[in-house]
């Protein structure tokens, strides 16, 4: 506790000393705390997909508790298969974010010297000076990869996980896990490190070995599963490669909000605003986030914006998701129904194998993949649709929007479909289950509201997805001729 300072009044030593010695020892406390304590930022709730998963989701149980509580829907449903989507823990800043760091630090390096004083801050700081004078820390090699942080975001997750759903995770289950990544360096060293966590739970205190010595191998690469987008040729031409699909996104970038956000920068690093965009604006405004996020800082690069801009530079990042990966264009989430279906196989092979009083041979399937992955599944599904498109023209009425990809997809976020088998059903129908968790949390229903279905209900309501949706179809390029592929 820190003492107030009317403790001191009372102190037998001179007061000036005193006040001294209390403020070193006080000093030396915050300092205490803070190692102990995540260090916060009133920007945090705005970094989007740069945001810790503790800061999207605060109050998480942690293994203890889970494991008391373990998981069971009712008395008489078991938890039977488990298969979950997780993205990456958090990460370095790619090269491209990092070039576009390196400009902005030079431009703050060549600047005239600040002019009779303007261009301090509040605590009459010239931020501008402070900043160029800050070495920056990231580098080219860098890009994107996996940072420690994000191996503990894995293997804490790991932990809840196994703790959640004993069973699933049991020793004797351990050879039968099945993982999956994306081929990016980061998705592989998610599941290593989420393996690692698994190992710690089984053996706490051991040093874990090398996954490519447990019994269940090392993740498999599938990146036609975990990176659909860069396999969907509709996709790519209609979307990522399309210079005007991003329209509403550019707009925003050139709008008044942008724009006052712009002036107020200038002015406060004193450089021409003409130096500036929209892009360098937001390099300077994710700095802040990964500084906190992969060393724990406070970075003086948080104090350029306020939280006003924040919630403008959100929109900013929810507008690209939401035309690149979201409701903006049907193909986003539509290139996604092989991952799908791949689900609902996973999840019908376990069913048959119940009913045929088989064990389930694969009771756990991890899938390690991107923001880029969980949004257009979720999209797919029906989940954050707001009733009116994200525009660059409708930043206001979106204050309260569902699809804000911070609450969605921190880093560490996960997808799990939970499979019970009720052994007192009344009907063979309602002898399995399905209960959804998004970042551990129970997704109710996106037509019901309800917390757990009937498995063959949710097969019904997603039938045109499971049984229309045929991405060699769904992903062709009208331009292309679509029958070459099929022969
Ligand atoms: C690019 O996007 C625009 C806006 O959605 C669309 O009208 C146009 O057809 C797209 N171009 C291609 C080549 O798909």
């Amino acid at each position: 506790m820190l003492r107030g300072p009317s403790s001191l009044v009372g102190a037998s030593v001179a007061p000036a000393a005193a006040l001294a010695v209390a403020l070193l020892s006080s000093l030396s406390r915050c300092d205490l705390l803070e190692s102990e304590q995540p260090v916060v930022s009133v920007l945090s709730p705005y970094f989007g997909t740069k945001t810790r998963y503790e800061d999207a989701n605060p109050g998480l149980p942690d293994a203890e508790v889970l494991r008391r509580g373990a998981e069971r829907l009712e008395d008489a449903c078991t938890p039977v298969q488990l298969v979950a989507l997780i993205r990456h823990g958090t990460r370095y800043p790619t090269a491209k974010q990092i070039a576009k760091l390196r400009h902005l630090h030079r431009l703050l390096q060549s600047r005239a010297p600040a002019l009779g004083g303007s261009g301090a801050d509040d605590d009459g700081r010239d931020l501008g000076a402070v900043l160029a004078r800050r070495p920056l820390w990231y580098a080219d090699w860098m890009d994107g990869q996996l940072v420690e942080k994000g191996r503990q975001d894995m293997r804490q997750l790991a932990l809840r996980m196994a703790s959640r759903f004993p069973a699933l995770f049991s020793r004797e289950n351990y050879g039968r896990l099945r993982l999956i990544t994306s081929s990016k360096h980061r998705c592989v060293d998610s599941g290593d490190a989420f393996l690692q966590g698994l190992w710690q739970h089984h053996h706490p205190g051991l040093p874990a070995p090398d996954v490519a010595d447990m019994e269940c191998g090392p993740p498999r690469i599938n990146d036609k599963l975990m990176r659909f987008f860069d396999h969907c040729e509709k996709f790519l031409t209609e979307v990522e490669k399309n210079t005007t699909a991003l329209y509403h996104v550019e707009a925003f970038k050139n709008g008044p909000e942008m724009q006052k956000i712009l002036n107020k920068v200038a002015a406060t690093l004193q450089v021409p605003v003409n130096n500036l965009n929209a892009d360098l604006i937001q390099v300077a405004f994710f700095t802040c986030s990964f500084d906190l996020a992969i060393k724990g800082v406070k970075s003086p690069w948080c104090d350029v914006f306020d939280v006003d801009d924040a919630k403008v530079l959100e929109y900013l990042n929810d507008l690209k998701q939401y035309w690149k990966r979201g409701y903006g264009y049907t193909i986003n989430s539509r290139s996604s129904c092989t991952l799908f279906q791949d689900i609902f196989q996973h999840m019908d092979k376990a069913v048959a194998e119940k009913q045929r009083s088989q064990p389930v041979s694969s009771p756990v399937i991890l899938q390690f993949g991107h923001a880029e992955t969980l949004l257009p599944l979720l999209s797919l599904m029906g989940y954050f649709k707001d009733k009116e498109p994200l525009t660059a023209y409708n930043y206001k009425e979106q204050t309260h929007r569902k699809f804000r990809s911070g609450h969605i997809v921190p880093y560490a976020s996960n997808l799990m479909f939970v499979l019970y088998h009720c052994e007192n059903a009344k009907t063979p129908k309602e002898e399995f289950q399905v209960q959804m968790l998004l970042n551990e949390k129970v997704l109710p229903l996106a037509y019901s509201q309800e917390t757990v279905c009937l498995y063959e209900d949710l097969k019904t309501h997603y039938k045109d997805i499971l049984q229309d949706c045929h991405t060699s179809e769904e992903c062709a390029s009208p331009k292309m001729n679509t029958t070459s592929d099929e022969l």
